[in-house]
């Protein structure tokens, strides 16, 4: 199936897209719920399923109320009666790649404000490819089974889940109230004999152990159930009323000493580096296993830790599935091509023969950096054993996580004898400026600052974009086609184009693609983001290192433009109270602080803004009121150590409650959280008679 590049559809296309998926999202995931009969491979739904979030990435506004990120499992089947869980049972976020694991391990230790080097064990085991079940124990006894369904309601399946031999009645020493949760599945043999049996008997065979297992416990007759070899290993929890341990590994110890079947590949691991090699041994092995597997499953081993990084919407934070890949397809590289991104960043980009990966025909895929191309690291070690990647080679590509195609090697016993290595240009192949790759970075830029075309380009489509000013009707390839025309420059000219043309919209309407009535909806679209809030418009300004949270953070701090651009006018020598009080600022860092006030700091650059700005109404922004909250609108620096939580966790509090969370003391301070060892930030705070607290009285205060 040739689907178009999702950067290349239009808005109405992309909802149409939307439309589309959903439906066959839905119908696929009915097949293989409630039917046990998939009509699409499991690669070709995650396929599916990662198109409609890219496009739900790019267009945030038409995602659908029925869009299939938000659901988990499928509505439930009729015949069996509904089951609310305690406690939802949550899907895994997947990652496809050694680089996805080590970012899970950094997320974790960022959030939780552990040192790189510090130990954070995990727990490594098999993803069993099978159906979710959690199974209620009061007293002792199993009270009820419940499929999953859609994460908050599930089947009752009791009658069904007692005839499996792997799942026990009564259990000796449980807490009070006990959920075990696990997943049911199906031996590879039994399923051979299983569709032997289905076969000879006239009925249709399984298409996998999966669906098998799945279709067996979703019989109306537990009867039926109990001929069928079902078995149950434990691996989460539900409710409980009392804890069951201190750690992942001693729960699973725990359910197995209750009598449940727990899985003996689960290992304790010390970091990513150990996570990879099990899920190495893993994959080895899983041909042996007798059963099967999709991925493996890391988890963080103590339940404290687990506690405190909690839940996004439909996944937890301290667990991560690392699937295995899907699908590997091998084509020829045709042509490297270099583009310039609004940063000037030169990325390299694969031009392949199209071939089909996963179901999705491929034709385009990422090459990163020179390095990569190279065969190295951003540490200068070898990646692919230093295997070079150059034009003419045959390529083994790859679709992980997100849309992005990916090259994982390159075949070198077809390299033609003519191919030579890929020079990276240090020129701009767009403006013709030197391309520079400063010290520590992967990444060589274009110098040619506002002279470079392409850097222009991607700036207005970044201004224009949906995160940013948001105008309807002006997409990248109209920006584009404008910018090529000389219509639109920079910012300020989207303004004026409407004054320009008047009431002869004549030349608009010429083009291609546009009448009288979208010129007008352009227009009044315009007319619209002129009224902008202050994030939106730092968020579209485009400068480097800062993204939507930064100029929201930024934002909230300054409130108005003018406070702001005074502030980063005055910080232009990268010292004094101004750069103090920037780089101060809770999650602004030294970098993106020196990259703000020397954009501001350029002549060119604030002409442009004057021009700019003098067709915006810049709407002030607030720190959000927060009811009930004691502190909101209030700005708090943490200072010293503080021993009930991390400073990750206490700012993720504080900012929850609507405090500014500020890392220098001012006289705009309202709250210094000083815990043992604070020192000058605390003298400070004395000497403006700013309100100090103890970490407890902190706690107090926020409740
Ligand atoms: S943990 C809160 N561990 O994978 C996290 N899930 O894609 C609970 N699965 O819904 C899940 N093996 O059906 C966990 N060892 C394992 C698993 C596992 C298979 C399934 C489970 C889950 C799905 C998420």
């Amino acid at each position: 199936m040739n689907q178009p590049d999702v950067d290349t559809l239009t808005r109405e296309q992309a909802a149409a897209e939307l439309e589309r998926l959903a439906g066959i999202l839905g119908k696929a995931d009915l097949a293989y719920h409630q039917k046990d009969a998939p009509f699409i491979s499991d690669a070709e739904y995650d396929a599916l399923k990662r198109r409609n979030a890219a496009i739900e990435a790019r267009f945030p506004d038409l995602k659908r109320p029925d869009s299939p990120s938000d659901r988990i499992g499928a509505p439930v089947a009729s015949g069996f009666a509904k089951v609310r869980h305690a406690v939802p049972m949550m899907s895994l976020a997947n990652v496809f790649d050694d680089e996805g694991v080590f970012e899970f391990d950094t997320r974790i230790r960022k959030f939780l404000n552990i040192a790189r080097d510090a130990p954070l064990a995990y727990t490594a085991e098999p993803k069993i490819d099978g159906l979710s079940l959690s199974l209620r124990y009061e007293n002792g006894r199993l009270v009820q089974a419940a499929t999953r369904g859609d994460g908050e309601v599930g089947e009752d399946v009791t009658a069904n889940a007692r005839t499996i031999s792997d799942i026990p009645q009564v259990l000796s020493g449980a807490p009070e109230i006990l959920e075990v949760r696990g997943e049911v599945y199906m031996a590879d043999t039994d399923f051979t004999a299983l569709n032997e049996k289905q076969t000879a008997n006239g009925q249709k065979p399984f298409a996998n152990p999966r669906n098998a297992a799945a279709g067996s416990l979703r019989q109306l007759d537990p009867e039926i159930t109990r001929s069928r070899p079902l078995k149950f290993f434990a691996y989460a929890w539900g409710e409980l009323s009392e804890p069951l341990a201190d750690t992942q590994l001693d729960a699973i110890n725990r359910f197995a000493e209750l009598g449940f079947s727990t899985n003996p590949l689960t290992k304790l691991c010390n970091g990513p580096a150990e996570l990879l090699a099990h899920y190495r041994q893993i994959e080895a092995d899983r041909a042996l296993l007798g059963y099967d597997i999709d991925g493996v499953v890391y988890k963080v081993n103590d339940l404290a830790l687990q506690e405190r990084l909690g839940f996004r919407t439909n996944t937890p934070r301290w667990a991560i599935a690392h699937k295995f890949p899907a699908e590997l397809a091998t084509t020829l590289l045709e042509d490297i091509e270099i583009q310039v991104g609004r940063t000037g960043a030169l990325s390299p980009v694969a031009r392949l023969k199209p071939i089909t990966v996963g179901g999705v025909v491929v034709s385009n895929a990422t090459l990163h950096n020179e390095d990569y191309i190279a065969g190295r690291d951003s540490h200068g070690n070898p990646i692919r054993d230093g295997r070079d990647i150059r034009i003419g080679d045959w390529v083994i590509v790859y679709r992980a996580g997100d849309v992005i195609p990916k090259i994982k090697d390159v075949v070198i016993e077809r390299r033609p004898p003519d191919a030579v290595p890929y020079e990276f240009p240090h020129k701009c192949p767009v403006c013709g400026s030197d391309a520079i790759r400063e010290e520590g970075e992967a990444v060589r830029r274009c110098t040619g600052g506002i002279i470079c075309p392409a850097q222009q380009v991607e700036k207005l489509k970044h201004f224009v974009s949906r995160a940013a000013l948001d105008i309807d009707g002006l997409g990248a390839k109209q920006v584009e086609a404008f910018y090529t025309d000389g219509w639109i420059r920079e910012p300020a000219d989207i303004f004026t184009l409407e004054a320009r043309f008047g009431s002869g919209m004549q030349q608009l309407k010429n083009r291609e693609g546009w009448g009288e009535k979208s010129a007008t909806k352009l227009f009044n679209a315009i007319r619209t983001a002129s009224r902008v809030p202050l994030n939106r418009l730092i968020f579209g300004l485009g400068i480097r290192h800062v993204g939507e949270s930064a100029a929201m953070t930024l934002a909230r701090f300054y409130g108005s433009w003018q406070n702001f651009r005074d502030a980063m006018e005055q910080a232009r020598d990268h010292a004094g109270p101004a750069w103090d009080t920037l780089i101060g600022i809770d999650g602004i860092g030294e970098v993106a602080a020196a990259t703000l006030v020397d954009y501001f700091h350029e002549e060119k650059t604030r002409a442009a803004l004057d021009r700019l700005v003098e067709h915006l109404t810049i709407e002030n922004v607030e720190a959000p009121r927060v009811e009930g909250s004691a502190v909101a609108g209030k700005t708090v620096v943490f200072t010293g150590t503080l021993e009930q939580m991390t400073r990750a966790e206490a700012k993720a509090r504080a900012e929850a409650l609507g405090a500014k969370v500020s890392g220098s003391v001012s006289a705009k301070t309202d709250i210094v959280v000083a815990g043992p060892g604070a020192g000058s930030k605390r003298k400070k705070a004395e000497e403006l008679g700013v309100q100090i607290l103890s970490e407890s009285d902190w706690l107090d205060l926020i409740g």
